[in-house]
């Protein structure tokens, strides 16, 4: 759903307060967070949408390697997780055992085990995961407490609804096709345990609100200004060529009017199409990070050593009435 919509049915919704609720759906995180005891906690998430992709296979593990993100954005360790799925009845069954295989070698790349589900047949098909995982709960990373002075790394190129939105009329070159599925089915596993015992202030994954959506909900969580250098921010191959040619995705524009106003501002000299590609929605994105520039250095270091393609995009100062600036 659309970000303005769900707020406004979220409004009216009573629930019961629980003090060992440490993270809840108030502060728009990436997954909840509720105490066992002062060194555990769990950390729950669901997710699941239709397929962008035609090959039930590569489906199953682009929405499990989503599914399973949130767990990483929150500085947890996924340990086992529910299959969600709907099929229609009209499909061939073998369809729906390739997206389960997907899913389950996600899951099992993660370290993490399918330990049961729910199927309903349904006019379209849907895939997606509830995962279960924990963390002490004394380095939980929230997506709200970025610090004046932190700097901001990004661990996957963005662009992925750009390109979806062109694969469906079959625009996108095998290589643009093949980039694009790569960067949604990699699991943030790596760059999540590469930032484990470092001092990250904040934390959160890219997905359907973009970068530029992502970056302001951390902002106003942390109630300081954050600067997004669009020109270092990395681009899947292909993106600014077919957002010039208008293959926006309607969340992109939705994402642009909702974090508009006073909340993003985008300066003058930033070309409509990167515009567009920082409020992309993302499947899958790549993690967030917000951290002191020496631990953001040593961070970069580590990323490197684990494969993982980072780079620093923006850094954090005292709020000056504009959540983020992307200059
Ligand atoms: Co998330
Ligand atoms: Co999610
Ligand atoms: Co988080």
């Amino acid at each position: 759903m659309a970000p303005g919509a769900l707020a406004q049915v979220l409004r009216g919704i009573q629930n019961l307060k629980d003090d060992n609720l440490l993270v809840g759906y108030d502060t728009s995180d990436d997954a909840c967070v509720y105490k066992i005891s002062d060194e555990l906690a769990l950390v729950q998430t669901v997710d699941f949408f239709p397929p962008m992709v035609d090959d039930p296979y590569l489906f199953g593990q682009i929405a499990a390697a989503n599914a399973l993100s949130d767990v990483y954005a929150m500085g947890g360790r996924p340990t086992h997780a529910m299959n969600l799925l709907c099929f229609p009845d009209c499909l061939d069954l073998e369809i729906a055992g390739q997206i389960l295989a997907g899913g389950a070698d996600k899951v099992r790349e993660a370290g993490c085990t399918i330990a049961g589900g729910h199927s309903i047949s349904d006019k379209e098909p849907k895939y997606g995961l509830c995962v279960s995982g924990f963390v002490d709960p004394r380095k939980m990373l929230t997506n709200s407490a970025v610090q004046p002075g932190d700097v901001l790394i990004i661990t996957k190129p963005i662009g992925t609804g750009i390109l979806s939105t062109a694969a469906k009329p079959g625009f996108l070159s095998d290589e643009e096709m093949q980039m694009m599925i790569d960067t949604m089915r990699q699991l943030n596993r790596y760059a999540g345990e590469a930032a484990e015992n470092m001092d990250v202030h904040a934390c959160t994954d890219i997905t359907g609100f973009g970068l530029a959506g992502h970056l302001c909900e951390m902002a106003e969580g942390s109630k300081t200004t954050i600067v997004l250098d669009s020109q270092k921010v990395p681009i899947l191959p292909g993106v600014l060529n077919w957002a010039q040619m208008g293959m926006i995705p309607a969340g992109a524009y939705r994402n642009r009017s909702y974090f508009g106003g006073n909340r993003v501002q985008v300066a003058d000299s930033v070309s409509v199409a990167l515009s567009d590609a920082m409020f992309d929605p993302q499947t899958s994105g790549g993690l967030l990070f917000s951290l002191s520039p020496d631990q953001a250095e040593a961070l970069m270091e580590r990323l490197a050593q684990a494969g993982v393609n980072a780079a620093i995009i923006g850094h954090a100062e005292v709020f000056d009435g504009t959540s983020v600036h992307i200059v």
